[in-house]
């Protein structure tokens, strides 16, 4: 092991060191192992993909699948422990699962997330921003993760979905602590309780619905269900929660981590000021630069293969390490610059293939709207603390701070 090495390995995924800056570790994997296992603290294995290429070429690789009876025989699948109902249906949503299921419940609620339907939330959004800005004016500081790009999305997702507002700030709660660990680790009990309350707060929900729809996402699913062949009970519920964790989970990292490399950037920072047209370029290089979804969601070997000389056997745990992608010097010039007005800049921030994000449009809409109020409104926003202060939020998946502490005004007459 040359010194370089011994510097970054062993790492721990979960930790804070890690969690603050990984590219180092990346960057070396790239260089050294790009294709690397690792373990889990629980002992499963887990492959690690960093290059872009590689990255790309599985997403469009089929015999890499989401569902993990499709990677296993019978006999093995059986000897697996089975986990709790209530998560059994959780799985059945579109991100876990493969052709045919993944399509046909992706075509499901694929018009209600295309641009053009998108467009339409473009003066609710603002006005949730508005108002949520107008709460933030007058304090002098503020945490700006839970006053404005926490709030921002769940709202927007749990209106979409027809969620009642008074119900939003509970679900924040079940969602917060269901995403710890974030889907490659077994729940905790907690967990477990919480994703019982979801299932059955969401039964309720569609009960009403049945019996007097409305202008909404959940109660269009509904009738589908009604229908009978298209969408199952589990799959419903499996969609709701989808949607209502992957609506406002990833967006909020969006918003926080795109503002603190504002901060760490303020030429760049400036440079925006000066001029918010450049705003839709800039939401792209926060993607690509700081990425929200560090790693897509598992995949497994459908067979033994082969990438770029190391054979990954069947039925392995593979993740694929889109912030390394995003920053591979094979693909974009200069990576570790960030550049808002940055030319080709093709991240896979939102994936790529047959999973490539559902919400992008959204993403991108209340991204873009979001840094456009701020910025006009606290055009003297400053970071309160030191970077090193700041503390991660500790998940495998999703890469976010617990809290962003800002100043939201120069405050040049205080003490006067
Ligand atoms: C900045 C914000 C977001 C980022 C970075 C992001 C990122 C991603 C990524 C990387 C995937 C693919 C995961 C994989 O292949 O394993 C994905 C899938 C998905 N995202 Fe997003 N997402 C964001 C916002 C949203 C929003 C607002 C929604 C709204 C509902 C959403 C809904 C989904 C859904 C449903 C899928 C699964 C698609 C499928 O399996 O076909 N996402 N997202």
């Amino acid at each position: 092991m040359n010194k370089e090495t011994k510097s970054v390995l062993p790492f721990d995924v979960f930790s804070q060191e890690f969690k603050t800056n990984p590219y180092p570790v990346y960057a070396h994997l790239r260089d050294h192992a790009p294709v690397y296992r690792t373990e889990l603290p629980d002992g499963q294995g887990m492959w690690l993909i960093t290059r872009y290429a590689d990255v790309m070429s599985v997403m469009k690789d089929n015999r890499f699948v989401k569902d993990i009876r499709n990677a296993l025989t019978k006999e093995e699948f059986e000897q697996i422990p089975r986990k709790p109902e209530v998560l059994e249906q959780f799985s059945q949503n579109m991100l876990d699962l493969d052709v045919p299921d993944h399509t046909r419940l992706r075509t499901l609620v694929h018009k209600a997330f295309t641009p053009r339907y998108i467009d339409q939330l473009h003066d609710r959004i603002e006005q949730i921003i508005d108002e949520l800005l107008d709460t933030m004016e007058g304090e002098e500081e503020v945490d700006l993760i839970h006053s404005f790009a926490y709030p921002l999305p769940i709202t927007v997702i749990a209106e979409l979905l027809g969620i009642p507002p008074e119900d939003k700030n509970q679900f924040r709660a079940w969602s917060d602590d269901l995403v710890a660990g974030s889907g490659v680790l077994d729940l905790d009990d907690s967990q477990l309780a919480i994703s019982v309350a979801l299932a059955e707060y969401f039964r309720k929900l569609f009960a009403i619905r049945r019996n007097e729809p409305q202008d909404d996402l959940i109660s269009a699913l509904v009738q589908v269900e009604e229908q009978g062949d298209r969408l199952n009970e589990s799959e419903l519920l499996a969609m709701a929660v989808l949607l209502l964790i992957a609506g406002h989970e990833t967006t909020v990292n969006l918003l926080g981590n795109g503002m603190l490399t504002l901060f760490q950037h303020p030429e760049q920072m400036e440079k925006l000021k000066g001029d918010l047209s450049l705003i839709p370029g800039a939401v792209e290089e926060m993607l690509r630069f700081s990425s929200p979804v560090e790693m897509a969601t598992p995949r497994f070997t459908s067979e033994a293969v082969e990438l770029n000389g190391t054979i990954i056997p069947r039925g392995e745990m593979v993740m694929l390490v889109l912030a390394s992608a995003n920053r591979d010097p094979e693909q974009f010039p200069n990576p570790e610059i960030m550049q808002i007005d940055r030319q080709e800049n093709r991240h896979l921030a939102f994936g790529m293939g047959i999973h490539f994000c559902l919400g992008s449009p959204l993403a991108r809409l209340e991204g873009q709207m979001a840094f456009t109020a701020l910025l006009k409104r606290f055009p003297n926003l400053q970071l309160k603390v030191p970077v090193e202060e700041l503390i991660w939020r500790s998940n495998l998946v999703l890469r976010g701070l617990e809290k962003l502490p800002v100043v939201l005004t120069d405050n040049m007459y205080k003490g006067l």
